[in-house]
């Protein structure tokens, strides 16, 4: 899909294009482009939308309006018109490039964006950009028997001012879409091809395609050398190779601190000898999608030039029941010397993070921030809507939910207070890798805090929101826009 801005300066009466995206508002209120239109076809659009309810995201397609000469126009219904709204603007825009696949149409340009106020259109469009590009998005990589459909070759989105930001706009737009692109497609592999030798080569393609990226694999041996005996601990129960991936991005600003991005890589969660159910146990071929996310962002943020040094880790394993796995009771030896008792060895996530907070202190970061999913808790309490946030720093926090917003990619904070901690007391361990039923998302983050040295760390558990169980079902690509918008206010902000 090509996307394009383009400053309206024309009548959009005359627009040679296939069709135009117009808006409209409850109780037939026209928006600005749908007066145009109306007063350009002698009242013919208002005489026919008499009886179209512009509720949100509804939508109708006309033909042959006069001395309008685009071919078609597809109205889409925006709600209330007392205030239009970030999110509002994006379930518009997600319609009308619904609306354009289902009735075959190849071309279309936007105006819905001009509702926003003018200091909002950048943002309004880039969100256009980031809504139209994933709308688009079609897992067929292991599909044998595609059905064809006809494709929304081109969208252009107009914009009212002279802006001379709209390059940066539109660089923003599509990078954040091709992070997102790459998180959801490697989220939707199956477990057989997408295996942690598979991740690593991914990282190798990003270090091909960019010069400011290098990569380094670590394989056993490099991994057993430094002594992430938690994370080996998970591996062993399976026959893939595990991989410890670090992809370094240098910026302009060689002697500044990196920021370390951790991804959560298991290729697949089994349970392992705590063996879950197989009801929906296919859906732990995402229990890799911190591993996607970091991928994505590392793409987005070299395609940006972002002014940080960004680290990404991904420690990459699968987690299988076995003779050699991981039992219940074991005691093992992270990294960091704390040795930990193996309640569940489904609690894998954190014993693979674990010894990569540990490993991320050699850097001196001045941030680091992971993204898992990590626990079924975490869905019971936030549902698909926002990913949980834990941090010790409460700037970061701050500043992490003002880009939150700006790309609809929402957060929620959750408590890491001393006392859930004591659900980790071990008799035969400095500290167990479970915390009982209550509170399973916080605990599983106090687990984690455990290993984090003096940086400034935030925890992303994302099991509710990297991917889609109930509408378009498969891996979503968060927290790709989060962190890489996040990245870029920083940037701003220094
Ligand atoms: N990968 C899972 C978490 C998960 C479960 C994500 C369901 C999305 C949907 C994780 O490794 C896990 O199994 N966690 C356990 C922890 C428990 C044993 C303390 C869980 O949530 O049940
Ligand atoms: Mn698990
Ligand atoms: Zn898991």
């Amino acid at each position: 899909m090509e996307i394009y801005i383009e400053n309206k300066t024309t009548d959009i009466s005359n627009i040679d294009t296939e069709s135009l995206g117009i808006g409209i508002y409850k109780n037939n209120i026209l928006t600005s482009s749908a007066k145009e239109i109306n007063e350009k076809s002698n009242g013919f659009l208002k005489q026919i939308l008499d009886n179209f309810n512009a509720t949100l995201g509804s939508s109708i397609v006309l033909y042959n309006i006069p001395n309008i000469k685009a071919k078609s126009i597809v109205i889409i219904g925006l709600g209330n018109n007392d205030k239009y709204s970030l999110e509002e603007h994006n379930i518009a825009e997600e319609s009308l490039v619904k609306t354009c696949i289902k009735y075959q149409i190849k071309e279309c340009y936007s105006t819905i964006a001009l509702e926003a106020d003018a200091k909002d259109s950048i943002l309004f469009i880039k969100n256009s950009i980031i809504t139209a590009k994933g709308y688009n998005y079609r897992y067929t990589s292991t599909i044998r028997n595609i059905e064809k459909t006809v494709e929304l070759k081109k969208i252009v989105f107009m914009i009212d001012s002279n802006l001379k930001d709209i390059d940066r706009c539109l660089l923003e737009g599509t990078s954040i879409s091709e992070g997102i692109y790459l998180a959801k497609q490697l989220g939707n592999l199956p477990s057989n091809i997408c295996t942690p030798t598979y991740l690593a080569n991914e990282a190798k393609k990003l270090e091909q395609e960019f010069s400011s990226i290098k990569t380094n694999i670590l394989d056993i041996e490099d991994i057993s050398k430094i002594g992430m005996k938690s994370f080996m601990s998970v591996a062993k129960g399976s026959l893939e190779p595990l991989k410890f991936i670090e992809i370094t991005y240098q910026s302009n600003k060689t002697k500044e601190q990196p920021i370390i991005i951790i991804g959560k890589g298991i290729t697949f969660d089994s349970g392992g000898i705590s063996l879950k159910p197989s009801s929906s146990m296919e859906e732990m071929k995402y229990d890799m999608c911190g591993a996607a996310a970091v991928l994505g962002i590392m793409k987005a943020i070299a395609r940006l030039k972002i002014n940080h040094n960004i680290i990404g880790l991904i420690p990459a394993c699968e987690n299988m029941p076995s003779g050699s796995a991981n039992k219940p009771g074991d005691v093992i030896e992270s990294m960091s010397g704390k040795t930990i008792e193996i309640i569940n060895t489904d609690a894998e996530g954190r014993l693979v993070l674990c010894d990569a907070l540990t490993y991320a202190k050699k850097y001196d970061p001045c941030l680091v921030i992971d993204m898992a999913t990590l626990t079924g808790a975490c869905v019971v309490s936030l549902g698909s809507v926002r990913t949980a946030l834990f941090s010790n720093d409460k700037e970061t926090t701050d500043l992490i939910f003002s880009s939150s917003k700006k790309v609809l990619d929402y957060v929620w904070e959750m408590p890491l207070d001393n006392a859930y901690k004591e659900q980790l007391k071990s008799d035969f361990a400095d500290i167990k890798n479970t915390g009982g039923y209550s509170a399973g998302c916080v605990t599983a983050a106090c687990f984690l805090s455990e290993f984090v040295d003096k940086y400034k760390w935030v925890h992303l558990d994302i099991a509710g929101t990297a991917w889609d169980k109930a509408n378009k079902k498969g891996a979503t690509g968060r927290p790709v826009a989060l962190i890489t918008q996040f990245l870029l206010d920083k940037t701003n902000a220094n």
